[in-house]
């Protein structure tokens, strides 16, 4: 078995190899970045707890919303079908937002990936513990429930996390199931059953990585399909703009048409013989932007240069739905779902945001309070007992106003969460 887990660790980047290592030694989940590793021993027990989902902010709230509506399995047979029953009406969910390291997908274009990984590893490991902080408080508390499930909601995250977090858990011999948007994405455009060529729309890291045309291939590939022409285009700025930041002036229109331009482009520059058809929308943000994203393609199509590049009517694939039926059936398919009637140990759910550790030493903040820029981005992986930041529990004054707007009038179900 040991020598199991130390090929397993061998094949994890080192500097997650060093997490994994750190949090098996502190199996009481008492240090930074460890978890009570006896917290799975009792199988029933297990299925009674939450499922985690984690994002590099507040975007993946898209996802949870999707977790929290999905109505698209009969509850009772398992079979597929709304029955007017949310398909997780038993389950509950426990929310984390590392806003105080985001954005994720900015790492790569500074070459600091390395540190990216450890942060996505981290997160997870914050889902498996117990360990929170409050946020004035300068000690640690032990009070949130481990989970059964960990979603990734962050394609960045997923992109360059997904492998890290399946062989740490491998590692701990953690009964825990992960799925990640990207996989669930890929499936979404294989069930869209379109012809015509596909577009990714994400993060540039998330495009630096090409998780998507190498997942979306080999998801048709395995199913037999033949695999169009895929162009990816990856934007610093759209993220930002949907949710309101003020660094990004101009509307999410004019930024959409940017990207939508953008993406046309790279798509021509494949010299395809059929139309874009299937946009993916590959970052947690830009379903909230699929209206202003398709008028974008329209008003490009008028142009008689791009006219035959764009269909007519495009197929947009949101991985936040596709996420949730895939959760839906790992769930059923490792029998960690709670069926009708039975409840979860949580009786609501419970939502997290990453926030500096003002107290650190070290730690470099900018006027505005966040981390500074350069420090947040100059970081090395490895120093296991430094917190600079700190998961404090979420609420909806804590969400800048632009967001909190957004999310109050496009993701119902999560304010509602939220607001209880
Ligand atoms: N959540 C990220 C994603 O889906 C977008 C924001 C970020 O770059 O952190 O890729």
């Amino acid at each position: 078995m040991k020598i199991l887990t130390a090929l397993l660790l061998l094949a994890v980047a080192v500097h997650a190899a060093d997490l994994i290592e750190h949090a098996r030694a502190h199996a009481d989940g008492k240090a930074a970045f460890s978890f009570d590793a006896s917290a799975w021993s009792d199988a029933e027990a297990t299925r009674h707890l939450p499922i985690g989902v984690f994002d590099s902010g507040i975007g993946g709230l898209t996802v949870l919303e999707a977790l929290l509506t999905l109505d698209a399995f009969h509850n009772d047979t398992l079979q597929p079908g709304a029955d007017g029953v949310p398909d997780f009406a038993q389950e509950r969910f426990i929310y984390l937002g590392d806003q105080a390291n985001m954005p994720y997908g900015n790492y790569s274009a500074v070459n600091r990936t390395d540190y990216l990984r450890e942060l996505i590893v981290k997160d997870a490991v914050f889902l498996l513990g117990r360990r929170t902080w409050t946020a004035a408080g300068t000690e640690p508390q032990f009070n949130k429930p481990p989970v059964k499930a960990i979603v990734i909601a962050c394609n960045t995250a997923t992109a360059y996390g997904l492998e890290d977090i399946r062989k740490a858990v491998a590692a701990w011999k953690v009964p825990v199931i992960v799925v990640g948007v990207v996989e669930a994405g890929a499936r979404g455009v294989l069930e869209s059953k379109v012809t015509g060529g596909i577009g990714v729309l994400a993060t540039v890291g998330t495009c630096a990585s090409k998780v998507y045309p190498r997942t979306i291939a080999s998801t048709l590939g395995r199913a037999g399909q033949s695999v169009p022409v895929i162009a990816q285009q990856g934007s610093a700025t759209l993220a930002g703009a949907i949710e309101g930041d003020a660094a990004f002036p101009d509307s999410v229109a004019v930024y959409a048409l940017k990207e939508a331009r953008a993406l046309t482009e790279a798509y021509r520059a494949e010299k395809p013989t059929a139309p874009l058809q299937t946009i993916v929308l590959g970052c947690t943000h830009y379903p909230l932007a699929k209206e202003e994203i398709d008028t974008a393609f329209t008003a490009l199509r008028q142009d008689a240069a791009l006219h035959d590049l764009i269909a007519e009517h495009r197929t947009f694939v949101n991985p936040a739905e596709a996420t949730a039926r895939e959760l839906f059936r790992e769930l059923a398919q490792s029998k960690l779902r709670l069926k009708p009637g039975e409840v979860c140990t949580l009786e609501h759910g419970l939502f997290y945001l990453s926030v500096p550790r003002v107290e650190e030493v070290g730690i470099q903040l900018s006027g505005d309070g966040s981390l500074d820029k350069d420090y947040k981005y100059s970081r090395s992986p490895g120093q296991l007992d430094f917190e600079d930041t700190k998961n404090v529990p979420l609420t909806p004054a804590l969400i800048p106003a632009n967001s909190a707007k957004l999310v109050k009038e496009r993701l119902p179900a999560v304010w509602k969460a939220l607001s209880r």
